[in-house]
């Protein structure tokens, strides 16, 4: 089922984003330091489940955890706006989230409980709406993720820094003309628009999928100064694949054989 691949990449994300929160706080909020491991905890085990069901699983069963895990979505995302609220309110001085962050953070883990809650209730969107959508919500997570590898890479890492600050300018671009083609809805919905969107945001999403994989990989091998965990660079990494595989399938649905329930279909992956 559909939902069962979007929980098993999604839970991973939050449990990671436990990880980072926790890390982010000062040692003194044990409080909070002890919500982000019970987050952790939670994800770790849904993600577990997740890989346990197969296609075989009754389907009731698989929409009961749906439910579940659509409620622990919810549940981070408070969390998360709660750590917001902390941090402008210069609550917690001297941590280490970025509001940006934590922020993002939570426009992921509302993302995923809206997707759950579509699946479940088999409410999608029609095709030239969801292409639109889900390119603006991505096109913005990935110009944040520009902007936070810019900050989190030492500042003598000229270059890097420089190339980061590019992507992130590339991305708002992106992002504003998503927006401007959404505000022409419906008539910007046709089927050449469309497509040259898709194809103009495939072009730079796969170059700051390549970037940020080079990225993890001179962190992985110690071979630049920044404070990005390993685990971060990799996480950014596996957003803008999925980002990219989103991309593809909305490609496929627009230019393949959009006979068959289209609609049903156009995320089913
Ligand atoms: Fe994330
Ligand atoms: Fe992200």
């Amino acid at each position: 089922m559909r939902s069962l691949d979007e929980i098993r990449f999604w839970s991973r994300i939050m449990k990671e984003h436990s990880l980072f929160l926790k890390l982010g706080f000062r040692c003194e909020d044990t409080m909070l330091i002890q919500e982000a491991n019970h987050y952790y905890h939670i994800f770790e085990h849904i993600e577990g489940r997740s890989h346990a069901y197969t296609e075989l699983t009754d389907p009731e069963q698989i929409r009961r955890f749906n439910t579940e895990v659509s409620s622990a979505a919810a549940h981070i995302w408070a969390f998360k706006r709660k750590v917001l609220g902390l941090i402008i309110q210069c609550k917690l001085p001297g941590g280490n989230n970025f509001p940006l962050l934590v922020d993002h953070t939570s426009r992921e883990a509302n993302y995923f409980r809206n997707r759950l809650h579509e699946l479940n209730t088999g409410q999608l969107e029609p095709l030239p709406d969801a292409i639109i959508d889900e390119n603006i919500f991505f096109l913005r997570i990935m110009a944040d993720h520009a902007k936070f590898i810019g900050h989190l890479l030492d500042p003598s890492e000229r270059q890097l820094v420089e190339q980061a600050r590019n992507f992130s300018h590339d991305f708002d671009q992106l992002l504003f003309q998503a927006i401007d083609l959404s505000g022409m809805r419906p008539q910007s919905q046709t089927d050449p628009l469309l497509d040259q969107f898709l194809d103009q945001n495939r072009v730079s999403v796969v170059a700051l999928r390549d970037f940020k994989k080079t990225a993890r990989d001179l962190i992985e091998a110690c071979k630049i100064k920044s404070i990005i965990h390993p685990l971060l660079a990799d996480h950014v990494f596996r957003e803008a694949e999925r980002f990219l595989a989103i991309i593809d399938m909305f490609e496929q649905c627009l230019t393949g054989n959009p006979i068959r329930g289209m609609m049903e279909e156009h995320r089913g992956h």
